[in-house]
């Protein structure tokens, strides 16, 4: 019997730790199974010949996508879907994986209104709209989502006052929106949101709001394994910001790719890192 093909969905892979998970997935996935890897850029072309490093068995697949353009989230999830079923997808969902790993970082304190809302709608609103996007053609059960976060995005960096909001366990995706708004009108007065609890990046409220709707999505959706990660800090264009970065971005790419294909048991809605972000391990459950 012909062996059921696994469909990944990997964002962001032009550069970076996106790259290297396609790299990866391109000349090292031991998966039993066939595997289709739908990769996404910008520009909708792969920066080098991925297909030449292909395995036999593996097939990536060029696509465009802008996390701030929802139409091109909806039709590249229309594509995924008309793809796999004209390939005789199966009935109870095409996806096996989502690896949300495209993102923005203006390094910078008390940044200007435009890289603000660029912070908010590509990290925060971008990435949700992946996940909505993807979760009816996710396999149930056992599909997986992957959201990249980072550390900066830990609930210590916030006020004592703000953390419950955010771990309410009752938190839906409508009230942890008008938190996300409520930092935005703060911030509009530079020094303000910082007065009010808020870290004074915006990159990390848009990580803490990705940690929150990976918790309510798997909470929603319990026979998928839905988790955010810090890959540790990263050679990388976004890393570099930051200083000279001690990972490598293959070394970036072991938490996602293992939070996506690895042994995981039943873990879900979870926050993984390693203890540090210096570390190279496959990382662990971590407070978010
Ligand atoms: N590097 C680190 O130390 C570190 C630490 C913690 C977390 N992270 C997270 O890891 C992920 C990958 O980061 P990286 O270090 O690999 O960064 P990177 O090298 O700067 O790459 C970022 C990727 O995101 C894409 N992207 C940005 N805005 C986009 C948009 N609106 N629509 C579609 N794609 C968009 C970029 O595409 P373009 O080339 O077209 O801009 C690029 O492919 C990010 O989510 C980041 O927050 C990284």
């Amino acid at each position: 019997m012909a062996q059921q093909t696994r469909v990944a969905v990997v964002t962001g892979v032009n550069r970076g730790i996106g790259l290297a998970i396609l790299r990866s997935l391109a000349s090292g996935y031991a998966g039993p199974q066939p595997l289709v890897v739908y990769a996404s850029t910008r520009a909708g072309t792969l920066p080098e010949d991925i297909a030449a490093q292909c395995q036999p068995h593996v097939q990536i697949i060029p696509v465009q996508l802008s996390l701030r353009d929802p139409s091109s989230i909806d039709a590249l999830a229309s594509r995924v879907a008309r793809d796999q079923a004209s390939a005789g997808g199966r009935g109870e969902g095409v996806v096996d994986v989502l690896i949300n790993n495209a993102g923005v970082y203006y390094y910078r304190e008390f940044i200007p209104t435009s890289e603000r809302h660029d912070t908010l709608e590509t990290n925060y609103h971008g990435t949700l709209r992946m996940c909505l996007a993807f979760l009816p053609l996710l396999r149930n059960p056992g599909g997986r989502i992957v959201n990249l976060s980072s550390q900066t995005g830990r609930l210590r960096w916030f006020a004592p006052w703000l953390r419950p909001r955010f771990l309410d366990p009752d938190l839906t995706l409508d009230k942890l929106d008008a938190l996300v708004r409520e930092y935005d009108a703060a911030a509009a007065r530079p020094g303000d949101e910082v007065k009010a609890g808020w870290p004074p990046m915006a990159y990390a409220v848009s990580k803490a709001a990705v940690n929150a709707f990976t918790r309510i999505l798997a909470r929603e959706n319990p026979g998928l394994r839905i988790n955010s990660c810090c890959p540790g800090w990263v050679a990388t264009e976004l890393g570099a910001q930051a200083g000279p970065p001690p990972k490598t971005p293959e070394e970036g790419a072991r938490i996602p790719l293992h939070l996506a294909f690895g042994e995981i048991g039943e873990t879900s809605g979870r926050y993984w890192a390693n203890d540090s972000t210096n570390d190279t391990g496959i990382g662990k459950v971590q407070e978010p």
